[in-house]
């Protein structure tokens, strides 16, 4: 639908403009909405940042935030002292609100659906805030028709836009800059109200659409990408079929001027890629190949965990350790939620495996984490299920001592980022995920 078409629905909104905008309330201070509410009051405006947990509303007060991401800290303690960041649990009157709550995916007898729960009260939580001609945008990602269906359930003269968020963890402040934006407002007015507002901050384009066009955008980004793994992946276990190792055969087809295959990996975690698909296969029954697409990635850690109890079977090593290395989703990020490495634990574990597990760079986790010294004590084999930088620079020393703690020396690179000449100079057996030459033995589920 094109904006200009849709007429001055709302002439008696009452008039504001961009300039008008002084105070904004930001609801949901995580990962997304902590640096954004941050990001304006460092530009300038009154920000209420708004959060229903309160330990996390006081560790942001006291600056004892612990979350690794660069320079956020610094930013919100700026906020902060500037006085222009005020955090605390009640919305209160504005001139805009932006919502950046979770919209994680649920299942109900075998159907994936976004869960609105968070949204619907987070809108039901500023609702008697609500004056004619406030402004209300949406961040978290919400699947297409959302923001229609919220503004009219809230019923009141408003402007309202969908602005989703696309930045990457691990480099948000920068991406929150520097990226390029999609506004879709419920009209013209609300559309140029909320570029009022990004503009203060970002130095992207800014493009305007409606809302659902706007919706579907963000869906189809993480969806493209995860497609796209989905087919790595797959190569990957053709490949450990045929012994072909897939990461040759795939830097050779990327010779190709227009062909760029991504790599395989043990699954695909986080709250973006693994979830945001299943909003579209929601709304449509044509999504075939996005449902296809997530499957085989959701495939990816159970047959990880078959090769790893094929190849142990075949050692025939009594009463196995195994040492997993990373349990974040992706490399140099804390975060775990969705993460491959959980499922891929408790299959190991449900199979008799002893699992430890190190990762340096997550704090809490469903299961104990160990230092690296306790994770490799004994062990039988390594499992590397993230690209931690810190995985990379292991030096020869590193690998000599972890060497020398294991009982058995095996290590099975699922990402396909550790120096493996040297690891095996040390006298380690390497096996890579999409190399069939590298197992002894093999899944083929
Ligand atoms: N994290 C990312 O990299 C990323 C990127 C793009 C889009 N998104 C989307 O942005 C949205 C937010 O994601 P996030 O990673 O910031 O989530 P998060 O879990 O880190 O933070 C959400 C915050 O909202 C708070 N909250 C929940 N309900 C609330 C309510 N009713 N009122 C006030 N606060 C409430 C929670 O306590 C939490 O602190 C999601 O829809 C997500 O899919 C996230």
């Amino acid at each position: 639908m094109n904006l200009e078409d849709k007429g001055n629905i709302n002439d008696d909104k009452g008039d504001i403009d961009g300039k008008n905008i002084k105070k904004i309330c930001v609801i949901g201070l995580g990962y997304i909405g902590l640096p954004t509410a941050s990001m304006l009051a460092n530009h300038g405006y009154e920000v209420v940042g708004v959060d229903i947990d309160s330990k996390r509303l006081e560790s942001i007060k006291n600056g004892k935030l612990k979350i690794n991401e660069p320079g956020l800290m610094t930013l919100v303690k700026g906020a902060i002292n500037s006085g222009n960041l005020k955090v605390k649990r009640e919305p209160e009157e504005a001139d805009a609100y932006i919502i950046c709550v979770p919209t994680p995916v649920i299942w109900k007898e075998n159907t994936p659906k976004c869960d609105l729960s968070y949204i619907y009260s987070a809108i039901d939580s500023i609702k008697p805030y609500l004056h004619n001609g406030n402004l209300v945008i949406i961040e978290s990602t919400i699947p297409p028709k959302t923001t229609e269906k919220i503004f009219k359930y809230l019923n009141k003269k408003i402007y309202m836009a969908y602005c989703p968020e696309r930045v990457l963890p691990g480099n948000i402040l920068k991406e929150l800059v520097e990226n390029d934006r999609i506004i879709g407002g419920i009209d013209k007015k609300s559309a140029k109200l909320s570029k009022e507002i990004y503009s203060s901050f970002v130095d992207g384009n800014i493009y305007l659409t409606d809302p659902t066009t706007a919706e579907m955008v963000k869906l189809m980004e993480n969806t493209y990408r995860d497609v796209n793994i989905a087919l790595a992946n797959e190569f990957a276990k053709i490949c450990n079929d045929l012994d072909v190792n897939v990461y040759e055969a795939i830097n050779l087809a990327n010779k190709h001027p227009r062909v760029n295959i991504l790599n395989p990996g043990p699954g695909v975690g986080g709250h973006c890629i693994s979830v945001d698909p299943w909003f579209i296969v929601e709304v449509s029954n044509n999504a075939e190949l996005i449902r296809a697409a997530r499957d085989l990635n959701d495939s990816m850690p159970k047959y990880v965990c078959n090769l790893i109890i094929n190849e142990f079977k075949r050692m025939n090593i009594p009463d196995p350790k195994i040492s997993i290395f990373g349990v974040a989703y992706k490399g140099n990020v804390e975060d775990t939620r969705e993460s491959p490495g959980k499922k891929i634990i408790e299959c190991l574990m449900s199979n008799g495996f002893n699992v430890s597990i190190y990762d340096p760079y997550v704090k809490t986790f469903d299961y104990p984490l160990e230092d690296l010294e306790d994770c490799v004590n004994n062990s039988d084999g390594i499992l590397v299920l993230t690209d931690h930088e810190k995985f990379k620079r292991f030096k020869k020393r590193d690998i000599l001592n972890i060497y020398n703690s294991m009982r058995n020396k095996i290590v099975v690179d699922t990402k396909n980022i550790l120096n493996h000449n040297l690891w095996k100079k040390i006298g380690f057996e390497v096996k890579l995920l999409g190399d069939g030459t590298s197992w002894r033995g093999k899944s083929n589920k």
